[in-house]
């Protein structure tokens, strides 16, 4: 069994792009609603990234209840947020995920939101309209003073950043993109500066930044302070022996 300490944030990463023997093997832990809903996508490739991340999640997850895979149950908030259905059950595990092309980024900590984006960073059509959609006016005139070199990356800073936060509040990003204002220079510390305009607000979440890969950018939010990070990477052949083999995550980065 897994544990996280009450100021702890643990982040694990791996690849979706994993052989058919190893996903069918994940799959066969997802819920009946999770295959109906694999079902729906359309496209192959999203398909099998959902059920993959899926099953990945209720590895992990399991590792943590000390419980099998296929016993996690799942919960959903109004906005769509996963949480464990059996709420307040010791331990307290929350959880987020993200997927980003072929790399997913699992977020968990103990009685405490948290919320994990990744993005790849990458040229946008039409940026300027979804700054003006994403950040505030006083966001918007802190990145036009970023240097044009770092531009897109203190595009994704912000994008990153606010959606983990929305992801740890579960409120659905547009919702959220107004209420909470963030750091966005790459060479500036990562930093909630307010959360519906109280800095004493933002002060109680920590933000965390991450490049989990080349060409990514990623955000961990979690609710409190004093809060450590650590990153570990799970190797997909070694997911069927999770939950009897844990390893600790490596230091956080
Ligand atoms: C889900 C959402 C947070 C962004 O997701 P995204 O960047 O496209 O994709 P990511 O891979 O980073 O995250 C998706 C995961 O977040 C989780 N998630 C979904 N809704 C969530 C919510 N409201 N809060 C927290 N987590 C959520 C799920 O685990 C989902 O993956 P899964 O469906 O495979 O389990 C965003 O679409 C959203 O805010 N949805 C809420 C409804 C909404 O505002 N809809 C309008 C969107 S344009």
């Amino acid at each position: 069994m897994w544990a996280i300490a009450p100021r702890e944030v643990h982040v694990w990463l791996t690849t979706l792009s994993i052989s058919a023997a190893r996903l069918a093997s994940l799959t066969t832990s997802l819920s009946e609603d999770e295959r109906d809903r694999a079902q729906r996508l359309r496209r192959h490739a999203e398909r099998n990234r959902f059920m993959a991340a899926r099953g990945v999640l209720r590895r992990v997850l399991a590792s943590y209840l000390d419980a099998a895979p296929a016993d996690v149950r799942f919960a959903y908030g109004p906005m769509g947020q996963p949480t464990l259905a059996d709420a307040g059950s010791s331990p307290d595990i929350r959880f987020s995920l993200s997927h980003s092309r072929d790399l997913l980024m699992l977020g968990f900590a103990a009685g405490r939101p948290v919320g994990v984006d990744v993005e790849p960073v990458r040229p946008l059509a039409h940026r300027e309209a979804i700054e003006r959609r994403v950040f505030t006016p006083r966001e918007r005139r802190s990145l036009a003073g970023v240097p044009d070199e770092r531009r897109l990356r203190a595009f994704f800073n912000g994008w990153t950043r606010k959606e983990a936060f929305a992801k740890a509040t579960g409120h659905g990003m547009w919702a959220t993109m107004g209420r909470v204002e963030v750091s966005l220079d790459p060479e500036d510390p990562a930093a909630f500066l307010s959360v519906d305009h109280s800095a004493a607000a933002a002060a109680r979440w920590t933000l965390f930044h991450l490049e989990p890969a080349s060409g990514f950018l990623a955000a961990v939010a979690s609710e409190g302070s004093d809060l450590t990070l650590s990153v570990g990477e799970l190797e997909p052949d070694g997911l069927e022996e999770l939950t009897r083999r844990p390893a600790a995550p490596e230091a956080g980065k």
